[in-house]
């Protein structure tokens, strides 16, 4: 069988979305994820973008050792000179220059003509090819551009060293028919075609990202470009968790296979969700909250009988967690320990304290403990930086007659500090009394809620982003409780936590 190689652009392309924005530490975290998952590939920044893009990337090719790591870069010899300084200590490093090719883009945008861009390609992908091994070079809107002269670039590319070619549908324009017939045209017609990996990377403007980029594996892709839950550019890019699951489930007909260790994807979307503070819609294929859930009677009846009846994949091959086993007040922690260590979670002594005594309080309030609130917990304790605010206590008052109050008690190095303030609800009343006591004078930027598991007794998980008032860096705080203003001020305080952890 085949092997795809998957190129994982989380971190670049899917990072570069609004609202998606990750700081260094948490693309390490994120980084290390995608090595667990078993990418082969992960594009991890656009090194030339930003000092912070820079340092990101150097972090994570110090941090990675079995992936390839690479650098995106346009075609100009600064940006190279800079995508290899980023990379050059990774195991693996990999430079990727793109430049368009389409006319629309070549005169609208580059204000330039066809010969100057193909001078360029045969100029600076060998630059990019002195400096490192491993080099891709991607034809930016190849999917709009003329197929003749994608061909001569394609071949001035590999002439000058390129080891992958990549096939853009940039606007996500293509359909499954088009991109078939355009791997097939290029295969035919650029010569040296079959020294490199041909590779693809579709948006999904039209919904048809996963299916462009299978049609494209069918005609002989060895590369597929894509990221979890589909993030990226506009309405994103091809979903790397649907684009695995539809290979694995349909061996037989694609007739190849990835070295994705699938068990890990849920793992891998939620992480994603939870540092970016953007939760999934309920239907997402295959990691949605209702991708395995069945409603209707007859379904549920065919279920019970044979899970194959309505499933064509189980919840487990993706790492979902069935309640296989009940927590409870007397479960100890060692039997906590050794689940949380089968479910892939490595935890520190003190971590696994600081989770255990979090299970004991919660087995106060909630009769039966999941699997999936373990995980809740221990993706909280995960994400909990240096807390230099503990939340000590509160009071909320609303109603429909009177404004909102909220009082906080919060401890920082022993010692209390207390305040109160009036909001348009108990949540905004208890996040200005937050500011209040630490003065930092956060924005609000966004707020969401979801509960972890079903049930009325069910933990609620909130995640807020704040923006600093001293710059541009968002950061996300996430809270954890039964009762949703518990978890919402705790949210806040973890927010607070990483942003006086940011300055220090
Ligand atoms: O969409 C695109 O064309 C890109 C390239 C830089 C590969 O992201
Ligand atoms: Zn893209």
């Amino acid at each position: 069988m085949r092997k795809i190689t998957i190129f994982d652009t989380t971190l670049r392309d899917g990072e570069q979305a609004p609202g998606y924005s990750m700081n260094i530490a948490e693309k390490v975290e994120m980084a290390r994820q995608l090595e667990a998952l078993g990418v082969d590939v992960m594009e991890a920044g656009f090194a030339a973008s930003s000092p912070e893009d820079f340092e990101s990337i150097r972090a994570i090719a110090k941090n990675i050792k079995k992936a390839t790591v690479c650098s995106l870069s346009r075609l100009v010899r600064e940006d190279i000179t800079r995508s290899y300084e980023a990379v050059k200590d990774a195991a693996y490093p990999r430079i990727h220059v793109f430049i368009a090719t389409s006319d629309i883009h070549i005169m609208h945008k580059l204000k330039t003509t066809r010969e100057d861009i193909l001078s360029k390609v045969k100029e600076l992908v060998a630059y990019a090819k002195s400096l490192c091994k491993d080099i891709e070079f991607s034809a930016e809107d190849a999917s709009r551009s003329d197929w003749d002269y994608l061909v001569n670039i394609f071949e001035a590319a590999i002439d000058s060293g390129a080891n992958v070619i990549n096939v853009p549908d940039t606007v996500g324009y293509t359909t499954p028919d088009e991109m078939y017939a355009l791997i097939n045209y290029l295969k035919e017609h650029v010569k040296g075609i079959d020294r490199v990996d041909i590779s693809v990377h579709c948006h999904n403007d039209l919904g048809l990202a996963v299916a462009n980029t299978l049609a494209a594996v069918r005609a002989g892709a060895k590369q597929i470009e894509c990221t979890i839950n589909g993030i990226g550019e506009r309405a994103g890019n091809a979903a790397l968790e649907e684009l695995v699951m539809a290979i694995n489930t349909k061996k037989d007909y694609y007739n190849c296979e990835t070295g994705i260790e699938t068990r890990q994807l849920f793992k891998t979307s939620r992480l994603l969700s939870s540092i970016t503070g953007v939760p999934l819609y309920p239907s997402k294929p295959i990691v949605g909250s209702n991708a395995f859930a069945h409603e209707a009677g007859i379904h549920q009846h065919g279920v019970i009988n044979n899970p194959m009846t309505y499933e064509i994949m189980s919840p487990e091959s993706i790492g979902i967690i069935q309640n296989r086993m009940v927590l409870g007040k007397h479960s100890g922690k060692h039997a906590i320990e050794s689940r949380l260590n089968e479910l892939g979670y490595e935890l520190s002594p003190e971590e696994m304290e600081r989770i255990f005594a979090e299970f004991k309080k919660l087995t106060d309030k909630k009769k039966t403990i999941t699997e999936k609130d373990l995980i809740a917990l221990a993706g909280a304790e995960k994400m909990s930086d240096i807390e230099t605010y503990v939340l000590e206590g509160f009071t909320v008052q609303s109603g429909s007659d009177s404004s909102a109050t909220s009082s906080i008690r919060l401890v920082k190095n022993g010692e209390v500090y207390m305040d109160a303030a009036i909001g348009s609800g108990p949540i905004d009343a208890a996040f200005k009394a937050i500011e209040r006591i630490t003065g930092l004078g956060n924005e609000l930027v966004n707020y969401t809620i979801q509960s972890v598991t079903e049930g009325e007794d069910a933990l609620g998980e909130v995640m807020v982003k704040l923006k600093r008032k001293d710059g541009e860096d968002t950061v996300t705080g996430h809270g954890l409780s039964t009762d949703i203003i518990e978890a919402s001020i705790k949210a806040y305080v973890n927010g607070v936590n990483k942003i006086l952890a940011f300055r220090s």
